[in-house]
Order: structure tokens, then C-alpha cells, then sequence
């Protein structure tokens, strides 16, 4: 699962890999659980730089079996070599949210140092607009979270997906 903060990765994965039995890796727990750190801690104390080493550390030393849901970090397209790690993986789902539902579910969120902007919404504006392609090209395809709940997302992914 790759997308925007806020566009329901986490809560989709869970629900996602409940319903399909299968388990669930998430780069940011993984990257949290390596440095003995929150997000807000290690950006503020190693900086971004190091959170994107140790995401792609993360994504590149995953050994997933044979069939998981990998939750990934809103900046995981950022680097190509995490792109075509996921590719690898498997099935890449984009999900999508509106700017405005994004700026609504993201308003006054403390964990997402990126956004602790004196304007989070422009800045959550120009990072979509930012990285819109990137998501776009890295998937299989999207799901639509702004009109579906997480539930329907989680149920309309697997129909989705290739023998599973
Ligand atoms: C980031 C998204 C966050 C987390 C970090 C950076 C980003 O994950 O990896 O704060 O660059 O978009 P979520 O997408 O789970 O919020």
C-alpha cells in the first residue's frame, strides 16, 4: 500500500491483512522499532535523511513469505530503488484521497513532522502536488478512499489483486 499521510494506509492494512490471513509489515513501525524512536523524534534528533536510509533499509532487508500487506510511509516513492523494490514485492496499490478529505483527516496531527508548517494544508498541497506522479507510476492501480471507508477499501483490494 503506497500513498499520501492520511490517505488510510495503516487502517487499511490492518483490516486488509486481517481479512486475507495474511501477515502485515509496516516501514514506519519498522524504521521506529530499529532507532528506539518516534517519527517526530527521529526527524527532529537524525533528521530526514536518516528516517529515508532506514525506510529503504527497511523495504530492502523485508522478508515477507509468501503473501503479505506491506504498509509503507507517504515518502517511500520518493527513492526509485524503494519503487522498484515494491514492484518486486508484488502488487502496488495507490491509495488516493481528496486534497481537501486529506486536509481535513491531517488538520492538527502532531506525528507527521513534515506538516508542522505554520500552513499544514498549502504544505500538504504542494507534497500532493508533488509527488502525485510518483504514486501514480509506482502502482498496479487505486482505491478511492475519500468516497469509500477503509472497510470497502479493504474489501474491494483483494478482488483486485492477482491469484491470491
Ligand atoms: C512521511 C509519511 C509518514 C512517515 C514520515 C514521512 C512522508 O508516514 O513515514 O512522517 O514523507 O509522507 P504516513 O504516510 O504513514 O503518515
Amino acid at each position: 500500500l503506497i500513498g499520501f499521510m492520511g490517505s488510510g494506509k495503516s487502517s487499511v492494512g490492518r483490516l486488509l491483512a486481517r481479512k486475507l490471513a495474511w501477515p502485515r509489515f509496516d516501514t514506519d513501525e519498522m524504521v521506529v522499532a530499529e532507532l528506539g524512536l518516534s517519527i517526530p523524534a527521529i526527524f527532529a534528533q537524525l533528521g530526514e535523511a536518516r528516517f529515508r536510509d532506514e525506510e529503504t533499509a527497511a523495504l530492502a532487508n523485508l522478508e515477507i513469505g509468501p503473501a503479505a500487506v506491506i504498509v509503507t510511509g507517504g515518502g517511500v516513492v520518493l527513492r526509485p530503488e524503494n519503487v522498484r523494490r515494491l514492484r518486486t514485492l508484488g502488487t502496488v496499490v495507490w491509495l488516493t484521497a481528496e486534497l481537501t478529505v486529506l486536509q481535513e483527516r491531517l488538520a492538527r496531527r502532531k506525528d507527521r513532522p513534515l506538516l508542522q508548517t505554520p500552513d499544514p494544508a498549502a504544505t500538504i498541497e504542494r507534497l500532493l502536488g508533488e509527488r502525485k506522479r510518483l504514486y501514480a507510476a509506482a502502482s498496479d492501480f487505486a482505491n478511492a478512499t475519500s468516497t469509500l471507508d477503509h472497510e470497502k477499501s479493504a474489501q474491494a483490494i483483494p478482488k483486485a489483486l492477482p491469484e491470491h
